[in-house]
Formats: C-alpha cells, structure tokens, sequence
C-alpha cells in the first residue's frame, strides 16, 4: 500500500507521463491563472435544472445494477419518465479500489454491476432515459475510491466509452495545494485553486466525443456562486441534505441569498431530495418539492421510489410546477419580494415571486410551525402594475380560485404549518 504522499507524488508523476500539466505546477499562486483551462461547459444540456434520482440518500454505498434500475423501471412504471424525469445516477462506491494497472482506468466493481456501469448503461438508455456517474476532484472520493484529480482526460474518456450522460464530481480528499486557505487574490475565486479543479474536469469532459451534465459537488464553498456557470451547469450550494425542516428552511434561506446567479445552464443545487426519507410531513415534502422547483434547483429524488404513497408521487409528478422549472422560454427562478406594505421579513423569506411562458405566480411558504394567513397585495407582485383585474389558478389543484381580483386589493389564505401554496396569477 501506498502512503498517502508517496500517492499525491506518484499521481503528480501520472499525470505528466500522461502529457498533462501536474496539478502541483498549476497550483502554484501565481500560475493558476494562465495555465487553467477557460472551457466552457456544453450547451448542448442543462439549459433547465436536471430532473432524475441519485442513489446516495436511499442506499448510500450499498448500491448496485439492480437497485440502479428499480429506479429506472419506476420511472416508467410511474410515469415520472412521461413528466420529464430522465437522469438516473450513480452516486458514491460503484468501482474497485485500484485503477487498472496497465491502463489506469477505474474498474467498474463487478460484484455490484455485474455487466460493468456500461451494461447499465445500455438498460437505461433502453428505458429512454439518462446515466449518471459520480466521481471526486481530490486523490479520493468521500467513501475512499479512486478519484479523478490529475485522471481527469483519462475518466472523462472512460466514461463516455461507457454511455454516460451526467457527472457529479464531489469535493473531498483535497491535496493541501489544491485548497483555498485564504480568499485568492483580488476576490478572484474563478481561479482559486477550488474553481481550477473543476475547471480541469470542465475541459476534459469538452475533449470527449459524448456530451455530459456536470454537476459540482462543492457544498458552496469558494463562492461557486460566482463562478459555476462558467464551469458547470449546476453547484452544490451546501452540505449534505437530510429528511428535516431544519435542513429545508435553511438550504432556502441560503439560496434565497444568491438567486441572481440562476439562469439558463446555471443553476443553484439545493442537494437531492429527501421525500420518501425520514418523517417530514406531508406540508414539509410539498415544501421540499416547490422550493426546489421556484429556486430552479436540480431535482434529484432519493428514495425507494416503488415505496413512495400515491400523495408523494402526486407532489413530485405535479406538471404545474414542473412546468414551470422546465420552461423552456423563462430560465429565472422566483424571487423573495414585499408582498403587502408593512410585510415582516423572515428567515427564509416566505413570499416568493416569479415569471414563466404562462405569467406571474406567487408561492408563499408558512415558515412557522403553525396554521397561519398569508397575504399578498396584487400590485406588490413584481410586474402585475396598479391597474385591471386577475384571476388565481391554484398549481397543486390545478383548479381556479372562485373570484376576481383588482390590483389594489389583497388575497388571503391559510396556510399550513410549513406548508407552500403556488399561484398563477392570470389578468382578466
Ligand atoms: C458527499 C456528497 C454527497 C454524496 C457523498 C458520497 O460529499 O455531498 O452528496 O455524494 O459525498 O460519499
């Protein structure tokens, strides 16, 4: 066995016998900036948040072919497939521990996908949907496995051979001159040592004939933020997610802090869904699903999806919201505003609003922990303006609210401890 820096020198030897600059001469301060690649992620996908499931918060490292493509199966069998769910990814713990000698590849563990990640591969695309794998931009992945910093042509190559659609390239086993101890030079965190290890996968994915999502997995460190869409089409905006309120309102509260980066091929990654896990309520999931949705989070489900109640699966095949995270004409998500004058303010914000192909509509999440009014003032929502009439379309029901409504009056509503309604707002 090596020991860990016999590893980080024989890698930075690896990696030059491979034709490529060592990560330890691009890490250097001053050489980060004119060696890094500038590559931009492919607009060929991504341009809407990822839609799919990932095995990590069902099964964690104990995952295999078969459990991959119960998930697939369900996705047709429950028609999460016909509302546009496409992604079915590998997460952590799908390889050996060593690389091939001769080649250097990762070796697919064949105890756990008997016909190599290749072979799953096919099955998936023969549902009509899309594979995803998992891989580390360190020596190592978080569970131990071989990682791709310095392997980055070579994995890439790797899994394209094998049909894959979709990287999530995690943040662990860092080697210590590739981290960011200090904030980079003139705030520059495009090219801290962070940004540039994702930026290498950014470029080798871009040298491999089939086109992937890449999805950065950096809990929301080193203001990704700032510099994501310029290297991926999704970021991790913290750490891991668990099945609890505490975790949903504060991932809302943070993200509701840096919407101005979401766009087209750019998106804040809330972590993957929890509904299904744990004993979040009903009102909890709905919020889960419908913040992510607003926010134009990726949506990952993950959970045993052949378990999952018929209400569960009426919260996340809801063609209403999905509609509006997928629209195709609109690429921003909503956005907190002042609702009605002498509004509160609340960690997470509560009033939310936001445009698609179909008009505006207002979501509003009861943050407290118990049955409250909400309110909203028809002109206080971002580009209705003071004149003219409007009807509500409730987008859980799918059904119109009885009444008209004129722009200077107000709409009340109970809503549900943690519970969110979502409205189209439509001027008659
Ligand atoms: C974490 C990551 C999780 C999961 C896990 C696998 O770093 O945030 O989503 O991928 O690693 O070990």
């Amino acid at each position: 066995m090596f020991t860990p820096a016999t590893k980080i020198f024989l890698f930075s030897l690896c990696a030059t016998a491979l034709g490529r600059v060592a990560p330890s001469n691009l890490a250097t301060v001053t050489g980060v900036a004119a060696s890094a690649p500038t590559t931009p992620p492919s607009t060929a996908v991504g341009k809407t948040p990822a839609l799919g499931w990932n095995s990590w918060n069902a099964y964690r490292c104990d995952i295999s072919e078969s459990r991959l493509m119960l998930a697939a199966n369900a996705f047709v069998s429950l028609g999460l497939k016909d509302v546009g769910y496409q992604y079915v990814n590998i997460d952590d713990c799908w390889s050996q521990k060593t690389r091939d000698p001769n080649t250097g590849r990762i070796l697919p563990d064949f105890t756990k996908f008997p016909n190599g990640i290749n072979g799953a591969a096919s099955k998936v695309h023969a549902l009509g949907l899309k594979i995803g794998i998992y891989s580390d931009a360190g020596t190592l992945t978080c569970a131990g496995y071989p990682a791709s910093l310095g392997r980055e042509k070579l994995d890439a190559q790797t899994w394209s051979d094998w049909g894959i659609d979709y990287l999530k390239y995690d943040n662990c086993n860092v080697p210590g001159n590739w981290s960011d101890a200090s904030t980079p030079q003139n705030n520059d965190w495009y090219n801290s040592n962070s940004a540039v290890r994702y930026r290498l996968m950014t470029d080798a994915l871009a040298s491999v004939p089939r086109t992937m999502q890449y999805s950065l997995c950096i809990w929301g460190q080193a203001h990704v933020w700032d510099w994501g869409g310029r290297v991926g089409h999704s970021w991790r905006m913290s750490g891991d997610s668990s099945p609890t309120w505490s975790y949903i309102s504060s991932i809302i509260n943070t993200n509701a802090g840096h919407l101005s980066s979401v766009k087209f091929f750019a998106h804040n990654d809330m972590d993957m869904m929890e509904i299904g896990n744990g004993n979040l309520t009903i009102q909890e999931q709905r919020t889960h699903f419908a913040a992510w949705i607003f926010m134009k989070s990726p949506i990952l489900l993950g959970t045993d999806l052949t378990k999952l109640t018929t209400s569960q699966l009426n919260i996340i095949k809801n063609k209403e919201l999905l509609a509006f995270h997928q629209d195709t004409t609109v690429g921003d998500p909503a956005r907190p505003f002042t609702a009605f004058s002498g509004m509160p303010s609340t960690s997470p914000p509560e009033y939310y609003s936001g445009t698609s192909s179909l008009g505006s509509h207002v979501f509003i999440i009861n943050t407290s922990g118990s049955t409250a009014t909400k309110k909203f003032t028809f002109s206080n929502v971002p580009g209705l303006g003071t004149s003219g009439n409007f009807k509500l379309h409730d987008m859980w029901t799918g059904q119109d609210v009885s009444g008209t409504f004129s722009a200077s009056s107000s709409f009340s509503v109970s809503v549900a401890a943690h519970d969110t309604v979502a409205y189209r707002i439509i001027r008659v």
